[in-house]
């Protein structure tokens, strides 16, 4: 049952959820800048793609989710940049090292089992001076939103296929070696449990 649920029904709820409109402002500030050879980690159904530049040559999208990338479809085919599934899990990229120019990821190392791991490949994968673009949930700044952030994350962990509330997105992504170039910290609209957001994009050394 926790099978069918992960598998059908879950990313068709995260295709709902995260294709709503308020969040394409928030997509379009994320994807802004991209350029070159491009790869998005938990690609999921494809929301950040009306929103790649002009200068995106080509994305290799990394997702697990056969359903997520099947809701996918019409984005994808109706995409000017060329867009190939390429993986299948951010913590193992099947590239070689300083191969692409940006790395783009937006909600999702919330859910990816290690964060650290991740973001060790990302680098890995990125040429010098190649670009991290991320929007993640996490950790909130105020600790009472904090409190409640623990209280929920196992229950969120269940229920959401492994995503935690509780990531420190800005510690992560400075303790796996970028530097940060650009950052906005902010709640998005909603619980502030589950949008306490950062957006930014760093680079890789
Ligand atoms: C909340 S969704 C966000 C989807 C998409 N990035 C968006 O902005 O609409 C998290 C995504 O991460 C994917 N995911 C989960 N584990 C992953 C992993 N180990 N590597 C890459 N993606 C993963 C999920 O399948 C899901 O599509």
């Amino acid at each position: 049952m926790v099978g069918v649920y992960e598998k059908q029904v879950l990313p068709r709820i995260i295709n709902r959820v995260c294709g709503v409109g308020t969040l394409k402002p928030l997509r379009a500030r994320v994807c802004a800048g991209l350029e070159g050879s491009v790869i998005e980690i938990g690609f999921g159904s494809g929301h950040n793609v009306p929103f790649y530049p002009a200068g995106v040559t080509s994305v290799a999208a990394v997702e697990p989710s056969d359903v997520g990338w099947k809701l996918a479809g019409r984005r994808v085919a109706a995409s000017t940049v060329p867009i190939t599934r390429s993986g299948l899990d951010g913590q193992s990229l099947p590239f070689d090292a300083g191969s692409h120019d940006a790395v783009l990821s937006t909600w999702t190392l919330c859910t990816v089992p290690d964060a650290a791991v991740a973001l060790a490949e990302f680098r890995r994968v990125l040429k010098p001076g190649g670009k991290l673009h991320f929007l993640e949930h996490g950790l909130a700044p105020d600790e009472r939103v904090r409190r409640w952030q623990r209280r929920l994350d196992p229950l969120q962990q269940r229920i959401a296929g492994g995503c935690h509330f509780t990531r420190p997105i800005v510690e992560l992504v400075k303790a796996a070696g970028f530097t940060i170039s650009e950052l906005d910290v902010f709640y998005e609209p909603g619980p502030k449990v589950a949008g306490a957001d950062s957006l930014g994009i760093a680079i890789s050394p």
